[in-house]
């Protein structure tokens, strides 16, 4: 007999969950009239596809199904297909970017639909956001773009532009181009690298128009963080599309995340409550000040707790301003909090193995799931995207929420992500992701992880099921 089968032995027969689909899940929002093609405008070095990116680690947080076409890709792709079929090699150097190359200007061009029609195919197959990465410089091109969308019934186009005043900014980018293992020049010195794709950006501007077409929806971004002009903006997720782009910055910070210190329930083994830090759980509060200092030195920090006491205990010795959020409260277990899992497991088995089935969807009786959790997390990613160093004294759901969407994880692993208590997390935003560091001090405490069980421990219900139903062991 397993543990499971003899706490379930005196309760009435329940059908196996598979079959029944038993309570508490909450259907994924439903998006699919969204259905926008972004696409980008702007020079080379001009951090395109970082905004692309950082979009779509946005959207796809908040549930949207987003994906970037880059042109580039594309091109590159193809280049390889034909030498291997051909034995030709393209010469993808600044020359073939050069409008007067008649032959490479046609291909751009073919590379640049084809890159759209892919991306409305996509959409077309339930996609809703899709992010053409291109330079997309010209008027012609944009017009092009603009009567091919046209054709497709509830689809629209907004153009992003990114201008980029600032040469130490172009420098940074034109450096990263060259030193971050780029396919176009990843077999030439840095040297050689960087000349030729200066003779490309040249050749650009050589054509190049900023968007003045009064009719187009667009949002013109200058100098990331600094001005953002908007034209032609209507919509929900439009709107929170311009709303987001002009919090960003790209100013060198970091965001360090800790769970609270070691509470009296995280001891007792229960969940949520507002239970006072343990004894350990002090000594860790105590120790952050020389911990924080090392690896922040003078810089300004900014501390931001929950409503609960055991995160504002935990900054109560740190000498930086505080922010207290409500957004930033523990997942709300409902009619579970103050129990231990195993109490849970007892009193509602049904919606135990619910959440072990899917935990990101699963609702506590009178509380909250994940994706709830992700949708009231919203204005704190926002503030956070403005902000510079920020300190978060967070829950262990709360930091996975938001560990998961700076590293963009998908949905099914984020409730499963280790954030272990008297752990300093510190996220680093660089171009395409975010470096990570965790600073564990060397004050025990518990651990509340509790790991997916294995597909063999998640038959136990239904097996114990049969068993009491079927009277024969299976
Ligand atoms: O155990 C600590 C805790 O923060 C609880 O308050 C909360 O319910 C739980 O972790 C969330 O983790 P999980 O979703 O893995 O149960």
């Amino acid at each position: 007999e397993s543990t499971a089968s003899s706490r379930k032995g005196s309760q009435a027969p329940t059908p196996p969950r598979s079959v029944v689909g038993i309570g508490n899940k909450v259907a994924k929002p439903d998006y699919s009239e969204a259905k926008i093609v972004l696409a980008m405008v702007g020079l080379p070095a001009r951090g395109k596809s970082y905004l692309s990116n950082k979009l779509m680690r946005y959207l796809k947080w908040l549930e949207y199904d987003v994906e970037v076409f880059n042109v580039g890709q594309l091109r590159r792709s193809r280049a390889r297909q034909k030498a291997l079929q051909s034995g030709i090699k393209e010469d993808h150097t600044a020359k073939y970017f050069s409008h007067d190359n008649i032959e490479a200007t046609r291909i751009r061009e073919k590379l640049s639909e084809d890159s759209l029609d892919m991306l409305i195919q996509w959409l077309k197959k339930g996609g809703n956001v899709g992010i053409h990465d291109a330079t997309n410089s010209t008027r012609s091109r944009r017009a092009k773009i603009e009567a091919r969308v046209a054709k497709e019934r509830g689809m629209e186009v907004i153009f992003i532009e990114s201008v980029t005043s600032d040469p130490v900014v172009i420098a940074a980018n034109v450096a990263l181009k060259v030193s971050s293992g780029d396919p176009d020049y990843k077999d030439l010195p840095k040297e050689v690298a960087e000349r030729d794709f200066l003779r490309r950006i040249k050749e650009y501007e050589a054509v190049y128009e900023t968007i003045t077409e009064p009719h187009l929806s667009y949002l013109r971004i200058t100098d990331v963080g600094n001005e953002v002009t908007l034209s032609r903006i209507n919509g929900y997720l439009q709107s929170r599309i311009g709303f987001y782009l002009m919090n960003l910055h790209v100013k060198p910070r970091s965001i360090f995340f800790s769970r609270h210190g070691e509470s009296q329930f995280n001891v007792e083994g229960k969940i949520g409550g507002d239970s006072p830090l343990s004894e350990r759980g002090l000594q860790y509060a105590k120790a952050l000040p020389e911990l924080v200092r090392k690896h922040i030195g003078d810089a300004a920090l900014t501390v931001w707790t929950s409503t609960l006491q055991r995160t504002i205990q935990t900054a109560q010795y740190l000498p930086d301003p505080k922010l207290t959020w409500k957004s930033l409260d523990e997942l709300d277990a409902g009619v579970c909090d103050g129990m231990t899992y195993d109490e849970i497991e007892q009193a509602y088995p049904e919606d135990f193995a619910n959440r072990d089935d899917d935990k990101f969807n699963y609702r506590y009786r009178g509380g909250e799931s994940y994706r709830d959790v992700v949708v009231r997390l919203e204005p704190v990613i926002m503030e956070l995207e403005r902000q510079e160093n920020i300190l978060i004294f967070g829950h262990q759901a709360i930091l996975r929420c938001l560990y998961a969407y700076f590293h963009d994880m998908p949905q099914a692993d984020l409730p499963y992500i280790k954030i272990p208590l008297h752990t300093v997390i510190k996220l680093t935003p660089k171009a395409y992701g975010c470096d990570e560091e965790r600073y564990t001090l060397p004050i025990g405490a518990v651990n509340t992880h509790r790991p997916k069980p294995s597909a063999s421990h998640m038959e136990v219900p239904v097996a114990s099921y049969a068993r009491e139903y079927f009277g024969r062991r299976i």
